[in-house]
């Protein structure tokens, strides 16, 4: 096991990141040291750079997802082995980022990967799965919380078999994530608004229609379905879509949004809730529903049920990330994930 690795480090708050030596992190009681094989890159990660939130450490290493071999364990770790395959959400500290070559991970929300997919595909499930898990199965709360729904492993499977839902940008990352959720809960029809290069990728994971995201939402969810829709999932949750999510829900429904809420709360209608997804499988508050989905989330791989997003590997390594990050930061990226290969980096 070497001592020293490379990371890419956020070298200031708004500056900008670099690949530096640093010493691989020691795993701890109930940790699992990750050589890390395959790093998904997140919008987060240019908004911490752009609006210096959610890092107090710098210079810093980030990064929220990683898929690798499992190097060493800590004591007491029985969930994984020397040699698996894992996946797994990084978090913002030194050890736990993922944008560097050896990350350590608690043993309680790591998984193993399955046999059908690679760690490049793997990488892109554990933030994006995790933030769709938190969103659909978290209680509604203010600001933060989710849609309140009946997990697959509490009895949920098909649960909602007729109920409409409706995923704004089911083509993102998080969105493709809460179109197989919907499936697994049995809702139909699932509608998801996407660009329409889209739409059969889409429905392929099983989205029953795809709306144009230039198209006016509330009419078109009218047209599609004469049913109330009571659960709006907006994975984009900019002010735009917000409104238009809104406007496609009926009373009594719940929207959740993957970021801020910008709708005037004073003026929303009481009965219709608005809640904020906080999509971290780290945070004391939902450890418990995140190491529960971690319970779970292997065999959901291994049968199918969540598919990975597609991939494209950045090249470079860790050096290739800054590009990837201007590309989601232009908007430049659709319905694919960007994946660095740490050990790649030169
Ligand atoms: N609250 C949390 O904890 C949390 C967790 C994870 C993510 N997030 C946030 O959730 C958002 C989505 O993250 P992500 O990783 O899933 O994003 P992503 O994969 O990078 O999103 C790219 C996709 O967004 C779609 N899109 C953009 N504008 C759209 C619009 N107006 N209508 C419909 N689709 C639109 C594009 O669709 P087309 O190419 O089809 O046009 C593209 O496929 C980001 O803002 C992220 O920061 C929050």
């Amino acid at each position: 096991m070497p001592t020293q690795q490379k990371a890419l480090f956020l070298l200031e708050p708004h500056g900008s990141f670099t690949v530096k030596d640093t010493s691989v992190p020691e795993p701890g009681p109930h940790e699992v040291l990750v050589e890390v094989h395959a790093a998904g890159l997140n919008p987060l990660d240019w908004k911490i750079q752009v609006y210096n939130v959610f890092v107090s450490e710098y210079p810093a290493i980030i990064g929220s997802d990683a898929a690798g071999i499992v190097k060493k364990v800590g004591d007491g770790v029985t969930s994984v082995s020397i040699g698996d395959r894992v996946m797994h959400s990084g978090a913002l500290t030194n050890a736990r980022g993922t944008f560097q070559q050896y990350t350590i991970v608690p043993d309680d929300i790591v998984a193993k990967v399955p046999e059908n997919i690679t760690l490049d595909q793997a990488a892109t499930i554990p933030a994006a799965a995790g933030t769709a898990v938190l969103a659909f199965y978290n209680q509604p709360g203010t600001p933060l919380g989710g849609l309140g729904l009946t997990a697959p492993w509490d009895g949920g499977r098909g649960k909602y078999a007729g109920e409409p839902i409706v995923i704004v940008g089911g083509s993102s990352a998080v969105g493709q994530y809460a179109i197989q959720l919907a499936v697994v809960g049995g809702f139909s029809p699932i509608i998801a608004s996407a660009s329409l290069r889209n739409e059969a990728h889409l429905k392929s994971l099983g989205a029953t229609h795809i709306v144009d995201r230039n198209a006016h939402l509330a009419s078109a969810v009218k047209a599609i379905t004469p049913k109330p829709v009571k659960y709006v999932f907006d994975a984009i949750a900019l002010k735009d879509t917000q409104e238009a999510a809104y406007e496609s829900l009926a009373p009594g429904g719940i929207l959740l949004t993957t970021l801020e809420v910008e709708l005037d709360r004073s003026k929303l209608s009481s009965d219709k809730r608005v809640t904020m997804v906080y999509g971290e499988v780290h945070a004391p508050v939902q450890r418990a529903l995140g190491q529960t989905f971690y319970k779970y989330f292997t065999e959901m791989v291994a049968t199918g049920e969540l598919k990975p997003n597609n991939v494209q590997v950045l090249p470079s390594g860790l050096a290739g990330v800054p590009a990837g990050h201007e590309r989601l930061k232009g908007n430049k990226v659709s319905a694919v994930k960007l994946i660095a290969h740490p050990q790649d980096t030169l």
